[in-house]
């Protein structure tokens, strides 16, 4: 692999007293972080599992796997890295019987990536379009931005990035094909849009950036398929966590927590149920929680960050 050019800044992990505190991981259990990162959850989790307690660490890119291997010998607790995309590890792991008492993922991309100048996440430094958290997967920023018909584009810059001049910037990033990097696609950007949004609050191109690495990494589709998943194989009385940075991603946790923890369904003039549903999940965060100020002030990066964690009732679970 390239040696990386990183900015000197490291992962800060986010809402990192609150996951602990809300997860309660507690000695001895068994914990999955499913997006490793720098491992600053996992670092403060593992304290709380204590020796005889396991963390299984999952990420899809390699450079956390470097990262991993720094860090396992200072984890507190007994530990493996599996290197993936965490839906799938997912799947693999249930498949192998694992039953964890908490899963937690903190989506997104970490700073370490978007810092890795040649990765070409940010809109800060000119590198070749690329943005995949897995160098080795096949679809790139490059084919979105220069294969996509640009409707398609316009779509995902839509939903992902909730960019209202999608419209327009689609139909630049189209006329100036090919692209080749990051500045390239900024400068089509800051063309396609009005003088007020270009020299305005915030940069112009990050909705954009946003909506295509969410779009190269299928985020919102692995967050989709995770979440089942992650529910069925959690031991009963397991805690599930995430940490959002995008309302769609939000949305999609909330409502999945929601209908777990919903119970009879029958309409209100039944006499009596019929549906015999109960409630699966205790909402442990009745509403999504957020970086406290003093937070946002050391990092600000966190600040579209929301955690919401619920937990698997004992009762209920089939064979529990
Ligand atoms: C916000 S960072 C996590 C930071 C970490 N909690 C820490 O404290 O350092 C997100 C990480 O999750 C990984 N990631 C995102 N989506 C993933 C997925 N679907 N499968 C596996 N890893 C994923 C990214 O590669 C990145 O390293």
């Amino acid at each position: 692999m390239a040696t990386l050019t990183y900015m000197p800044t490291d992962h800060v992990p986010v809402l990192l007293a609150e996951l602990v505190a809300l997860t309660d991981p507690r000695p001895g259990e068994l914990a999955v972080d499913c997006t490793f990162g720098g491992g600053g959850h996992a670092r403060a989790v593992a304290a709380r599992l204590g020796p005889t307690g396991t963390l299984i660490c999952i990420d899809r890119d390699p450079s956390a796997a470097e990262r991993y291997r720094e860090a396992e010998p200072e984890l507190a607790c007994q530990s493996r890295f599996v290197r993936g995309e965490f839906s799938a590890v997912l799947a693999d792991l249930a498949d192998e019987g694992v039953r964890p008492d908490v899963i937690y993922m903190d989506l997104g991309v970490s700073s370490m990536q978007i810092d890795a100048m040649e990765r070409g996440f940010s809109y800060s430094y000119d590198a070749p379009l690329d943005m995949r958290m897995d160098p080795e997967q096949r679809l790139s920023a490059r084919e979105v931005v220069n294969e996509w018909p640009q409707d398609r584009i316009a779509a995902i810059l839509r939903e992902y990035g909730e960019e209202r001049h999608a419209r327009a910037i689609a139909r630049e990033i189209v006329a100036r094909r090919p692209l080749e990097t990051t500045a390239e696609l900024v400068e089509a950007i800051r063309d396609a849009v009005p003088p007020a949004y270009r020299f305005g609050r915030g940069h112009p191109a990050k909705r954009t950036f946003q909506a295509i690495r969410i779009a190269v990494n299928e985020e919102l589709r692995a967050l989709q398929d995770a979440l089942p998943r992650a529910w069925e194989m959690l031991a009963p009385g397991g805690r599930l966590a995430a940490i959002s940075f995008h309302s769609l991603e939000d949305r999609t946790v909330k409502r999945f927590f929601a209908d777990k923890a919903r119970g009879c369904t029958c309409p209100p003039e039944l006499p009596v149920c019929v549906c015999g549903r109960e409630p699966e999940a205790e909402l442990v965060t009745r509403r999504a929680v957020a970086p406290t100020p003093e937070e946002l002030e050391r990092n600000p990066r966190a600040s579209s960050a929301h955690l919401r964690v619920a937990r698997k009732l004992e009762t209920n679970v089939e064979g529990a």
